[in-house]
């Protein structure tokens, strides 16, 4: 059967109105001590359109938060916030994914609140500078290597993190092993040199995110897990193909052994034709439903789909300015125009104030 974009599609328990999907967008909008409101509702209100939304990288620790005025998903306060989102989307027949992001060494202590730590898998700092609220941009610290006890909590961070999401009202959780943020810093030789169970071997590598998977699918049940990965990412860069291509494919099987309800694949950085390689390999390894991502326009979407490379196809830059995306490549109404202004801002500008479509 022909699969087409506008068809509902079934995730799991739960029954999509189209293979749309809104990609996770950090929009930096939770600008009192990191907490969820009212103008996130409003915004995700806006776009319950979409098949199903992947609301933006949230983090499940205080030591997460390593950008500023980012969600997150820790306590019971956040989980009771976050309501507004999730009411906001359900009262529109929408569907709603909270994304968790732990940023790890993408992170400056000025961004974190107090006691918090930059952490990661090694003492190894991101290449590179991070804005911060008070200090203007700075290097990259170094992070804390993390102790197995810290790794443990972590672990547990995310599991309770995902158990927040669903008494918060989302549809499920996914997982951030993608863009260098935590779960992927492990998976990275260039930021994981530990000799432990956590490093090492592919196996070690993956072990970090496979355990939080099982973890939160124990508590929330598999059909509310996903992840995102972005093989050949500008994270990846570091390494050998050959490693990040075996490292993949086994993280893949493992995903697959354990039944996640999806996996989404990110493209982002160098378009290399390892990276679509890989991702046919992945397609082919992993049973449940395959989300991809990245510089899809509608007419790539559908020809995708017709190949069978994938069963959802995300959206991100369009659904910021277009709210209505669903309706207008229905409708071949035209787009409205990108603008890299208010993707970070601090107010509804750029934010909340896209209109719809009218003709
Ligand atoms: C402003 C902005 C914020 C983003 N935030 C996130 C994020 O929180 N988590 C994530 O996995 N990807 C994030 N991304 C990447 C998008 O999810 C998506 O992969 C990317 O925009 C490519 O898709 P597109 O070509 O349809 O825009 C972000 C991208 C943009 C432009």
């Amino acid at each position: 059967m022909n699969k087409d974009l506008f068809d509902n599609f079934t995730l799991g328990k739960i029954e999509l109105s189209s293979r749309i999907i809104m990609a996770p967008l950090t929009r930096c909008r939770a600008i009192n001590h990191n907490l969820p409101n009212e103008l996130m509702a409003t915004y995700y209100g806006q776009r319950a359109g979409a098949g199903l939304i992947i609301a933006e990288g949230t983090s499940p620790s205080p030591n997460g938060l390593g950008y500023t005025n980012i969600p997150g998903m820790y306590t019971e306060e956040h989980a009771a916030l976050w309501k507004a989102s999730t009411n906001a989307v359900h009262e529109k027949g929408g569907k709603i994914f909270l994304q968790l992001m732990h940023t790890g060494r993408v992170a400056h202590s000025d961004n974190l609140p107090k006691n918090a730590v930059v952490l990661g898998p090694s003492a190894i700092p991101q290449p590179g500078e991070i804005s911060t609220y008070n200090l203007g941009k700075q290097p990259y610290p170094t992070p804390k290597a993390m102790t197995k006890e810290e790794v443990k909590q972590t672990i547990a961070e995310f599991i309770r993190s995902a158990k927040l999401s669903i008494e918060a009202g989302f549809d499920g959780v996914e997982i951030h092993c993608a863009h260098g943020y935590l779960p992927n810093q492990f998976i990275n030789t260039a930021s994981n040199q530990r000799t432990d169970e956590y490093g090492g071997s592919i196996e070690n590598r993956c072990r970090f995110v496979l355990e939080i998977a099982q973890g939160m699918i124990n508590e929330i049940g598999a059909s509310k897990v996903g992840i995102r990965i972005s093989p050949f990412s500008y994270a990846d860069t570091e390494e050998d193909a050959s490693i990040v291509q075996a490292t993949y494919r086994y993280l893949t099987e493992e995903l697959n052994k354990l039944g996640l309800v999806y996996v989404h694949l990110s493209h982002m950085g160098e378009p290399v034709p390892v990276k679509f390689e890989l991702w046919k390999n992945i397609r082919e390894i992993f049973k449940g439903t395959l989300i991809l991502c990245g510089d899809f326009t509608k007419e790539t979407a559908q020809t995708a789909l017709l190949k069978n490379q994938a069963d959802l196809i995300a959206f991100g830059r369009d659904f910021i300015a277009n709210p209505d995306l669903v309706l207008r490549f229905q409708h071949n109404w035209p787009l409205a125009e990108r603008n890299r202004k208010g993707w970070y801002g601090t107010s509804s500008k750029g934010y909340t104030d896209y209109p719809p479509f009218t003709q």
